[in-house]
C-alpha cells in the first residue's frame, strides 16, 4: 500500500496565519532550516488511484492540487477520493468536507460519536446535505474491522482512543467512547499495518498493542512538552489538557516509541510552536537519534 502525507500540522497549520511565535517568525523570514506544514490528513491507496483519506483538512484544495495521482482523470468531473474516514470531528480533520461538496456523495466512515459532533455542535454533515450529500458508515470503535467499497485489499481496524473531543462538542466534558479513534490500515494480500493515530493523548494497552503489531507508526506528534504553549505565552492550555501525549520526558512518546520494536516511526500532527520542526534543533537530533521521522507534506510511505 501507499500512504501519502498530504498534510503534517497540527490545527492552524505552520506557519499559523497570526503566529509569530520563534517557529513561525523564522519560517516566514527564512531563517530556519525547516518546512511549511498543511493541516494534517493522509490518502492511502493499494493501486495509486483510487484514495481512501484520513480526515479532511481545511488545507485540502492546495493538497489535492499538489498531489496528480488523486486528481480528475476521466469525464468532466472526476476524483480519486473513493471515501472519508474521520479520526475525530475536529475543525483541522473536518472542515475541508466543506471543499469536496461539488462533488458526488460522499462517502464518510466515522464513530457515532463523530457524526453526533457533526450533526450538532459543528453541524457540517447537515449543511452539506444542501450540497453532494453524505452517506454516514458507522464504524466499530471495539478494534473490529471493516472494508470499504472501491478500496481494494485494505482492511481498517478502528478503536476508541483517550483524546479530547473538539470544545463545540456535545461531549467535550463527558468523553465517550468514539470521540477519538486510531486506526490500524492492513493490506490484506501482504499482511502489512500502518497504525495511524493524529491526537493520541493516552497509550492504553490497546494502543500499545496495535504500536507493537504495526509495521509502520504515524502518531501524535503535537507538542514537544506539556506546558510548550503556556512558556511560549500562546494559551493556557496544556498538551495532555486538550488530549495530546507530549514527546520528552517520562512516559513520552519518545519513550513509548522505544518499547514497540524496530520499525518506521513517524510523527504527525505536528503544531507550530513545536521545536522538532526546526531541523537543526537538539530536538529534531533527539528524534534522529532515537530513530524517530517527523513527517512532512508530500512524504509517501509504501508498505
Ligand atoms: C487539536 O488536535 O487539539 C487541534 O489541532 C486543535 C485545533 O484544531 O484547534
Ligand atoms: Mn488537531
Ligand atoms: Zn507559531
Amino acid at each position: 500500500m501507499k500512504i501519502r502525507v498530504l498534510g503534517s500540522a497540527a490545527g492552524g497549520g505552520f506557519p499559523q496565519w497570526n503566529c509569530n511565535c520563534h517557529n513561525c517568525h523564522r519560517i516566514r523570514h527564512q531563517q530556519m532550516n525547516g518546512k511549511a506544514r498543511t493541516q494534517s490528513s493522509i490518502a492511502v491507496s493499494t493501486d495509486n488511484r483510487n484514495w481512501l483519506l484520513f480526515n479532511t483538512s481545511p488545507d485540502i484544495r492546495a493538497q489535492l492540487e499538489a498531489f496528480p495521482a488523486i486528481q480528475p482523470q476521466e469525464g468532466i468531473r472526476d476524483t480519486g477520493i473513493k471515501a472519508i474516514m474521520l479520526m475525530d470531528s475536529q475543525i483541522d480533520h473536518t472542515t475541508g468536507l466543506l471543499m469536496l461538496r461539488e462533488g458526488k456523495p460522499l462517502d464518510i466512515y466515522c464513530s457515532d460519536m463523530v457524526k453526533d459532533d457533526l450533526t450538532s455542535g459543528f453541524p457540517v454533515f447537515n449543511m452539506l446535505s444542501h450540497y453532494c450529500t453524505v452517506n454516514h458508515h458507522a464504524i466499530p470503535i471495539d478494534g473490529s474491522s471493516f472494508t470499504v467499497p472501491g478500496i481494494d485489499d485494505i482492511r481498517i481496524y478502528s478503536q476508541a482512543l483517550k483524546s479530547k473531543a473538539p470544545p463545540y462538542s456535545p461531549h467535550r466534558y463527558d468523553p465517550h467512547d468514539g470521540d477519538n479513534v486510531g486506526v490500524i490500515i492492513e493490506q490484506i494480500s501482504t499482511g502489512k499495518k500502518a497504525f495511524y493515530s493524529p491526537g493520541l493523548g493516552e497509550i492504553e494497552p490497546h494502543v500499545m498493542a496495535a504500536m507493537q503489531a504495526a509495521d509502520c507508526v504515524m502518531v501524535d506528534g503535537t507538542f514537544w512538552t506539556d506546558d510548550e504553549m503556556v512558556t511560549q505565552g500562546i494559551s493556557h492550555k496544556r498538551a495532555r489538557d486538550i488530549g495530546h501525549l507530549p514527546q520528552s520526558g517520562e512516559g513520552g512518546m519518545i519513550e513509548v516509541l522505544g518499547t514497540i520494536g524496530e520499525k518506521r516511526k513517524i510523527l504527525i500532527h505536528i503544531n507550530n510552536t513545536n521545536p522538532i520542526l526546526d531541523e537543526d534543533s537538539a530536538e529534531y537530533a533527539t528524534l534522529t537519534a532515537a530513530g524517530i521521522e517527523v513527517a512532512y507534506d508530500g512524504l509517501e510511505i509504501d508498505l
